[in-house]
C-alpha cells in the first residue's frame, strides 16, 4: 500500500526535545560533525524556493543593484540646514524602505569589533559553563540563551543559536551577565541605547513633531540585547538563519560581523544588507509603524543560512516586551486629519507582544489584527 501523506512521518516534538535537552544549541550539532541538517531544521520548498543559488560562495547573495540606504549621522551637529538634510533622508527612508544604515553615529569601531568577540567567546566557551544559561523558562530571568525561542511552536527550526539580555528600563544587575562578555556588553548597551535616544530625536524631527515626542512618549524605555550566533551550515539551500519577520519593537539598531546573510525586502525582492565595518543597521519595528499610522513601515526581513561561518549578529530592540507597562500606544494624534484617520486601535507593549508570540500565524505579521 501507498501512503501519501504531507504529515510528517516521523516524531517531530521527540526529536525537537532531544535536541533542546543537549542544552548545546545549533553549535553543538556543528561541533558533533553534522554533514546534514537535521529534519527539524529542513524548511518547506515554499519559504526556500527565492534563496539565492549561489549560497557559500563570497560574491552577493542576491542579484540587485538595490543597496538599504546608509545616511551619515556627522551631519546633524554641523549646522542646521544639514541637520534638517539628514532628518528628511531618515524619514524617507522609514518610509520607503523601513531600514536604513548608520555611519559616524559616534560608537567606536572598537566597541562595535569587541562586542562581536564577546557574543562569540559566549558561544565558544566552556560548554557546561554555556549550559547554565539555558532555559525556555524565561520568567523573571533576564538572561536567556537557548536555540529558537520558538522551537515547540514553528513549524521549522533555524540555525541559530539566541542569547537575550533585558537591559532596561530596569538596570541589568552586571553580575547576572556571563562573565566572558560582561564588560563589553554593559559598554556596548549603554552606547546604543544613546544612539537610540538621537535616532529617536531625528525620527520625531522627521514626522514634523518635537523632537522629544517619540523619547516622551516612552518609546526609547525598555531595552533588550540580543546576541545570535549562526553556525556554518553543512545544507544552507534546506534551512534558514531566521525565517522572514518583522520586529515587534519600535525600533531597532543590528550590528552584523563579516558573514553576510541578512536580506530585507524591498519593491518585491530580497535585497541583502551587506557588512560594511563601522555601519550599523537600523530598522523600524512594527510598533513605530503602529504609531505613525503607517507612515513608517516595519519591513520584513530574514537571514540566510550560509556554509561559511560561524556568523555572530547583535539586534538592540527597544521595547519593554511582555514587562508589566501600562502606557496605552495608539496613532500619534498630530499626525492624523480627515485625509489620515487612524488605522490601528490603541494597544499597549506587552499586549502587542504577547500577540506577537503566541497568536500570530507563523511568519504573518502581528499588525493586521490590531486594524480598527
Ligand atoms: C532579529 C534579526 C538579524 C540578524 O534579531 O530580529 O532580524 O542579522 N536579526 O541577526
Ligand atoms: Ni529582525
Amino acid at each position: 500500500m501507498v501512503i501519501i501523506s504531507s504529515t510528517p512521518t516521523y516524531d517531530r516534538t521527540k526529536e525537537l526535545r532531544e535536541f533542546d535537552e543537549t542544552k548545546e544549541g545549533v553549535k553543538g550539532l556543528v561541533d558533533a560533525g553534522v554533514v546534514k541538517v537535521p529534519r527539524i531544521f529542513i524548511h518547506p520548498p515554499d519559504t526556500l524556493h527565492d534563496l539565492p543559488s549561489q549560497l557559500g560562495s563570497s560574491q552577493s547573495l542576491c542579484q540587485t543593484y538595490l543597496t538599504v540606504p546608509i545616511i551619515d549621522l556627522q551631519e546633524i551637529t554641523e549646522t542646521q540646514s544639514s541637520r534638517k538634510e539628514v532628518v528628511e533622508k531618515i524619514g524617507e527612508a522609514s518610509e520607503r524602505w523601513g531600514f536604513f544604515q548608520v555611519v559616524n553615529h559616534g560608537i567606536p569601531e572598537i566597541v562595535l569589533q569587541e562586542m562581536l568577540e564577546g557574543v562569540r567567546k559566549f558561544y565558544e566557551q566552556d560548554m557546561e559553563i554555556k549550559k547554565q544559561f539555558y532555559t525556555r523558562d524565561a520568567l523573571g530571568k533576564k538572561v536567556v540563551y537557548n536555540s529558537n525561542f520558538d522551537l515547540y511552536t514553528s513549524p521549522t527550526a533555524n540555525w541559530r543559536d539566541t542569547m537575550y539580555c533585558v537591559m532596561g528600563p530596569q538596570p541589568l544587575d552586571p553580575q547576572e551577565l556571563p562573565p566572558v562578555c560582561r564588560g563589553i556588553l554593559m559598554e556596548y548597551s549603554k552606547q546604543v541605547t544613546k544612539l537610540g535616544i538621537v535616532l529617536f530625536e531625528l525620527l520625531s524631527e522627521s514626522l514634523g513633531l518635537n523632537s522629544k515626542h517619540l523619547i516622551d512618549m516612552g518609546c526609547a524605555e525598555g531595552h533588550a540585547l540580543l546576541s545570535h550566533y549562526y553556525p556554518a551550515c553543512p545544507e544552507p539551500e534546506l534551512t534558514l538563519g531566521i525565517s522572514k519577520h518583522s520586529d515587534n519593537d519600535f525600533l531597532t539598531i543590528l550590528l552584523q560581523d563579516q558573514i553576510g546573510g541578512l536580506q530585507v525586502v524591498h519593491q518585491n525582492q530580497w535585497v541583502d544588507v551587506s557588512p560594511t565595518p563601522g555601519t550599523l543597521i537600523i530598522n523600524i519595528g512594527d510598533l513605530l509603524q503602529l504609531i505613525t499610522n503607517d507612515r513608517f513601515k516595519s519591513i520584513e526581513h530574514r537571514v540566510v543560512a550560509r556554509s561559511i561561518g560561524p556568523r555572530v549578529s547583535v539586534a538592540y530592540f527597544f521595547t519593554t516586551g511582555v514587562q508589566s507597562s501600562t502606557k496605552i500606544y495608539g496613532p500619534i494624534k498630530e499626525l492624523l486629519s480627515k485625509d489620515n484617520p487612524p488605522v490601528y486601535r490603541e494597544t499597549t507593549v506587552k499586549e502587542y507582544t504577547a500577540y506577537y508570540r503566541e497568536k500570530r500565524a507563523h511568519g504573518a505579521s502581528a499588525l493586521p489584527h490590531f486594524k480598527l
